[in-house]
């Protein structure tokens, strides 16, 4: 097998692309052999240090990523060699092979494109557990999605919609809003140009968004939680721009909001059967054409450092995904 090593974690251009030798799956895992692997922003974190989980080294990055089991360890009964699967296994996707936990698989349905199913658990399973789970999202209501031509951003758009809500999405530039009306936003905002609280006002009717879907963290958190309506719920997602921002606790109070913190991880480990509840939920709106991956690109596996460098430079639209021949 080959594989992309790190072994010094200061960055995407430490990293290695290795031969090793396969490995075999022990008691409870499976081997797959990877067809396409998804790049999100944790796995940049990770191989630059600054993720809250710190592998050992020397690692395998790669958190998730979709093919055909190879082999199968002992006691794994619920899948058998052949199998189309998806897997978010934390670690090892980029590469030809990984071996990974049977239980964090997802067997495939028939026609799930490999490309699409290797960018479909976290950022689908992130959005769902966030907008209908943690903010308990209701049809009619307003969704306001930060950071909207991203990964997560991508999916909070098309399950936002599925859901029955209006969205707003806001982005950088003018072309990732013409993106995320194409898939379905009913506004944008550009928050490089525009006054987002300004834009906001005019969007709502003066009321606000009743939840707020925020990967990018950073210096906009606190004037847009100030716009945010009675009862609004601000989710958590993530500090794409790097700082962590800090919220007057008088403002949740007096818009009578909730500041929601979403870790889907720790929930799908937690609560497990939640979370398988909700990809099959997921797999059918793939399959009914409610939702669909958005891809920036695909790359072949060994142009990794290329896709974390358009990923570090905010130029990704939707998700990039890392092919195997
Ligand atoms: N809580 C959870 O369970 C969970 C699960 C998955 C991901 N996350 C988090 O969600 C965030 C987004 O992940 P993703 O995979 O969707 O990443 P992504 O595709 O790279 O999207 C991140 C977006 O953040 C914006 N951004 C603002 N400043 C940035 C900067 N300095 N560098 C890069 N992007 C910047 C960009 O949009 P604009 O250019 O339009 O501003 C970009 O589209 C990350 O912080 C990740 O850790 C959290």
């Amino acid at each position: 097998m080959h594989a992309w090593i790190c072994d010094n974690p200061i960055g995407p251009d430490a990293l290695t692309w290795k031969e090793l030798p396969t490995p075999e799956p022990k008691a409870g895992e499976i081997r797959v052999a990877i067809r396409a692997a998804s790049l999100n922003f944790p796995d940049l974190l990770i191989v630059q240090n600054k993720y809250q989980m710190k592998p050992a080294l020397p690692f395998v990055p790669g958190s998730e990523y979709a093919g055909v089991v190879d082999a199968v360890g002992e006691g794994v009964s619920r899948l058998r060699k052949g199998d189309a699967v998806a897997a978010f296994g934390g670690m090892g996707g980029f590469a030809t092979h990984a071996c990974v936990d049977a239980q964090l698989v997802m067997p495939l349905p028939e026609g799930f494109a490999f490309d699409d199913a290797a960018a479909f658990i976290c950022t689908y399973g992130t959005t769902h557990h966030a907008l209908l789970d943690r903010a308990e999202l209701k049809a009619g209501e307003t969704v306001l999605v930060l950071g909207a031509a991203g990964g997560v951003g991508t999916a909070a758009i098309q399950i936002a919609k599925a859901a029955g809500a209006r969205v707003i999405a806001a982005a950088s530039s003018d072309e990732k809003c013409a993106l995320c009306r194409d898939i379905g936003a009913d506004a944008t905002i550009n928050y490089s140009t525009a006054n987002i609280r300004d834009e906001l006002k005019a969007l709502t009717g003066g009321k606000g968004p009743d939840i707020v879907y925020d990967p990018v963290g950073g210096d906009m958190a606190e004037p847009v939680f100030r716009s945010i309506a009675w009862r609004g719920r601000y989710l958590v997602i993530g500090f794409a721009q790097g700082a962590i921002p800090a919220l007057p606790l008088n403002l949740p109070l007096l818009k009578g909001a909730s500041v929601v913190g979403v870790f889907w991880g720790e929930f799908a480990r937690r609560e497990p059967a939640h979370n398988a509840k909700a990809l099959a939920e997921l797999a059918g709106w793939y399959a009914d054409g409610r939702i669909k991956p958005v891809l920036d690109r695909t790359l072949p596996m060994p142009e990794l450092k290329a896709a974390f460098q358009r990923m570090g430079s905010r130029q990704v639209r939707g998700k990039l995904v890392m092919t195997n021949p």
